[in-house]
């Protein structure tokens, strides 16, 4: 395997550029041609394909984003997309593929690699955690610091104003962001879109539960929650509770920029270098997702990766309320 290529699609997140870093520089160890695809999958179709080098790489390791950009392709969805695609990769005699990305991607590079005769391995880039495959999906760690480091911020000013905050945080339909930094930052409650949101025991709480002495609180809601999201239960409290002064922040992209945690470069390091040595030892095609799994590096076909696989532990949901005190 002398040429292969490397891309980020879907959401972007942080650790992205250090898994391009890795795959670069350990492909050029191994005297591999490494070439990088810039803007995802329609990138692809327009042949926006270029070798890399060391310098390529230089000074990004402590980048938020992703220095290859990327994107939401229709086109690819469409066999004259991945036609196209697969044609541009042929003027380079591309034959293997390490596709930085979430579910979305996946889709993509599943329906490519059984198209064509091409190798893919899928990186778990998005900062929902929600891939099956991975304990970790490259991103997670750093947007879990960036919301609990709001949320110490909103804690100051709900104190100082004896006011409940809702807290609206990503996660499509993923509860992973949401329970984490709930149980981090010391929320009352959290909301997920895997568990159906009970706002009547919401309210009970609040009206007749809670402890006296309490002056503030956060709620975590994520934005795919069931209830319909962070301005829904703000709407709902405020009916509600009438005695309350409640406020809501949707935090949103920023959730997906910053500079990686170490975590997040050494984890997406490790996958790059994994990436790239499993396709150089290859012996026939090899497909999959590619995740670390109990300090493990694993292969999961696509198709199990793919969302709807990885199942949240619920039971912190009640570690939350009890915390909460
Ligand atoms: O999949 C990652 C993610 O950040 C989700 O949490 C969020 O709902 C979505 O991407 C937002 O997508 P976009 O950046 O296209 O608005």
């Amino acid at each position: 395997m002398k040429n292969i290529a490397v891309f980020t699609s879907g959401g972007d997140s942080p650790g992205m550029n250090p898994c391009i870093r890795a795959v670069v520089r350990t492909a050029l160890q191994h005297n591999v041609n490494i070439f990088g695809i810039t803007g995802g999958y329609d990138g692809m179709i327009k042949g926006q394909i270029t070798q890399l080098s060391h310098k390529d790489v230089a000074h990004i390791i402590h980048r938020g984003g992703t220095i290859l950009k990327t994107s939401r392709s229709d086109a690819f969805r469409t066999k004259q997309g991945r036609a196209k695609a697969y044609a541009q990769l042929s003027k380079h005699n591309i034959k293997a593929l390490i596709a930085i990305g979430g579910d979305g991607t996946f889709k993509g590079a599943d329906l490519f690699s059984e198209e064509y005769d091409l190798s893919c391995i899928g990186l778990p880039g998005t900062i929902d955690n929600d891939l099956f495959g991975t304990d970790y999906t490259i991103g997670y760690d750093t947007a879990l610091n960036t919301v609990i480091q709001a949320v110490d911020k909103i804690r100051d000013t709900a104190e100082s104003h004896k006011r409940l905050f809702v807290v609206e945080v990503m996660g499509k339909d993923a509860g992973f962001i949401a329970l984490r930094s709930a149980i981090a930052s010391g929320a009352e409650r959290v909301f997920v879109p895997e568990k159906k949101t009970d706002v009547d025991q919401l309210i009970d709480y609040y009206k007749h539960q809670r402890r006296a002495d309490k002056t503030s609180g956060i709620i975590i809601v994520a934005e795919g929650d069931d209830s319909g999201g962070g301005k829904q239960i703000k709407q709902v409290l405020q009916e509600h509770l009438t005695s309350y002064d409640i406020k809501l922040t949707v935090l949103g992209h920023i959730q997906r920029g910053g500079s990686p945690s170490a975590f997040d470069r050494v984890h997406s390091s490790e996958l790059g270098i994994g990436a790239v040595q499993r396709l150089l030892n290859a012996k026939q095609k090899i497909t999959g997702m590619m995740g670390i799994v109990n300090r493990s590096l694993t292969i999961t076909p696509f198709k199990q990766a793919i969302k709807h696989h990885k199942k949240i532990n619920t039971k912190l949901v009640k570690t939350v309320e009890l915390l909460a005190g």
